[in-house]
């Protein structure tokens, strides 16, 4: 048995998609990036979006539309994959780390503690696609002055109080990688409903050109292609039912599997599931068995961001939790071609594993 952690969903709807554009004779941004925006936008209810290669691109993207200056601070969560923090290095600013609560995600009661006059920003993440308490982070955001980036990059289809994830800040950013819940292979897209910063983002992401060949600040080329953007359409179209296949499948993990823990899921949200998450002691001996067995995982992640080399130098402290429970966390296999005799199978090695 061999089962991958991820596969890409791509159906024949992808396939005549890419031909078509193929044959149109228009393959970079166009139309169908257009049309791609538009259906997003709709589906998350939010007034922008802003197309662009991928994730990261998104959020430097994103910290480029506030004014920063050099040494400001950004706070971020200390467990998040490795982008969350260097676009916070791509803007010359500083990240402070807070540690993370039983969701995994920022604990909002330590973050005003670590608000000082140079902080310009909190950037935020819902791990693995677990909603964070935005009423509290909210409130903070709020009575601080202080914008919101939400990077959404795992979240898209999770919600928080019957409102979208990747809409709850000033700036809100996804992914749309290959392993995504929907992907146009390599990609990404910001959303707001503010006018400025939406004008901003789009003439930044095209090296900053207010007319044909006028380029009037210092932009980059991170343009989405209409090839990548037609297989997104594509996606859109069945999204909701990719969706309630996958949190379906965490349903029937969670029914069935003994002996492990989850992260926390706060009341009234819904979780994507872009991780299905366990929590488990003997966290490496169990993930060498499931390896073994030809079951592919991940450990997200396997450090604190603050560990991991190039932050080192701007926190000395630990952060207990994230430390805690990055020895524990397990990422199982779940996609769209994941059955459930595969489901049993994994849920079996789990169940039987002498802990
Ligand atoms: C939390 C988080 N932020 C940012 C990114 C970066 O996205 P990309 O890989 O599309 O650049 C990822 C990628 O998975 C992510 O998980």
């Amino acid at each position: 048995m061999k089962i991958p952690w991820s596969i890409p969903n791509i159906q024949d709807k992808e396939i005549e998609s890419i031909n078509r554009v193929l044959d149109s004779g228009w393959l970079s941004m166009g139309k169908e990036v257009k049309k791609f925006e538009e259906k997003v936008a709709s589906y998350l209810k939010i007034k922008y979006s802003i197309s662009v290669n991928n994730g990261t691109s998104a959020l430097d993207l994103a910290l480029k539309c506030l004014d920063l200056n050099t040494k400001d601070e950004i706070i971020i969560p200390a467990l998040t994959y490795i982008a969350t923090g260097n676009v916070v290095l791509y803007n010359n600013c500083i990240p402070v780390f807070v540690d993370i609560d039983n969701t995994l995600n920022i604990d909002t009661t330590l973050i005003e503690e670590k608000i000082t006059k140079k902080t310009k920003a909190i950037i935020n993440i819902d791990l693995g696609g677990n909603p964070t308490n935005y009423k509290n982070l909210l409130k903070i955001s709020d009575e601080n002055s202080l914008p919101l980036i939400v990077d959404g990059a795992q979240s898209f289809g999770s919600e928080y109080q019957n409102k979208k994830c990747c809409t709850h800040g000033l700036i809100n950013t996804t992914s749309f990688h290959a392993a995504k819940i929907i992907t146009t292979v390599e990609g990404g897209m910001i959303f707001t409903n503010d006018k400025k910063i939406n004008d901003k983002a789009n003439i930044l992401r095209n090296q900053g050109e207010t007319s044909k060949y006028i380029h009037s600040y210092l932009g980059n080329n991170y343009r989405m292609t209409d090839l990548a953007a037609s297989i997104g359409n594509s996606q859109m179209d069945r999204f909701e039912t990719t969706l309630e296949e996958r949190i379906n499948k965490a349903k029937y993990y969670k029914q069935n599997l003994k002996n492990v823990d989850y992260p926390e899921e706060l009341q009234n949200t819904k979780n994507c599931h872009f991780f299905f998450l366990i929590l488990v002691k003997n966290r490496n001996k169990l993930n060498k068995c499931l390896n073994k067995n030809g079951i592919e995982t991940r450990i997200t992640y396997p450090l604190p961001i603050n560990e991991q080399t190039i932050f080192k130098k701007y926190s000395k402290q630990d952060y207990i939790s994230a430390k805690k429970f990055s020895k524990k966390v397990i990422s199982l296999p779940i996609h769209h071609k994941l059955t459930i005799d595969e489901q049993d199978y994994i849920i079996k090695k789990i169940n039987n594993f002498d802990r």
